[in-house]
């Protein structure tokens, strides 16, 4: 997968995931706002639409395909094992901060495979996939910043990845704010403070 390797000067790696339309360059300030010493791996989503890259297929707005869905979690969870061994870090230190589809693909991660995050920051994410019993997360930090008034990730939508996340033993904090789906600098800046706490 396209992508930008930074090395850091601690053992974490931060695994940036960016939304609809971005594209690897897009979360790069995030990584120093949230750990300026971690290690970066920046990824591009490989599918296409129209134009603007993302992590996965959707049928229209908020309806994932599935199928899709799941082959391009497993390719980014097999790309995390290559990263792993081609750039010489740690596979258990990889922290995922995702924003809109990039948190979807890193909510999938989570619902799909046992041990491939160490924790996630996901930003205004939805279910990715309903009706599947989730791996065990146990302790797994997980922060998710939601907006009130987000028209793509309603409230009950976010209540919901939260409870789902909690059954599988996921550590939820989740931060609110009067806002859309945008994702605003004090979100951000809360989820720095998270991930201080966490790890
Ligand atoms: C998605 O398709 O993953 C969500 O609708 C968010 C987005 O618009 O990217």
């Amino acid at each position: 997968m396209k992508h930008i390797f930074k090395e850091g000067q601690n053992e974490k790696v931060l695994l940036l995931l960016h939304g609809t339309g971005g594209t690897e360059q897009d979360l790069l300030p995030l990584a120093g706002m949230i750990d300026p010493e971690a290690s970066v791996l920046s990824v591009r989503g490989n599918v296409s639409e129209n134009g603007m890259p993302r992590f996965f297929k959707r049928l229209r707005e908020g309806v994932f395909d599935e199928e899709d869905l799941v082959e391009r979690t497993k390719e980014l969870n097999e790309f995390l094992d290559e990263a792993a061994a081609h750039y010489g870090f740690r596979r258990d230190q990889i922290v995922a901060a995702g924003y809109s589809n990039g948190a979807n693909i890193a909510g999938s991660l989570l619902f799909h495979y046992e041990k491939s995050l160490l924790g996630a920051v996901l930003f205004h994410p939805m279910v990715p996939r309903r009706g599947i019993e989730l791996p065990d997360q146990t302790g797994i930090p997980v922060f998710i910043g939601a907006g009130e008034n987000d028209p793509i990730c309603p409230a009950s939508e976010t209540q919901d990845l939260k409870s789902l996340l909690q059954a599988s033993g996921a550590h939820v904090t989740d931060h609110w704010e009067r806002m859309g789906h945008q994702l605003t600098e004090q979100e951000v800046r809360a989820a720095a403070e998270w991930y201080a706490a966490q790890f």
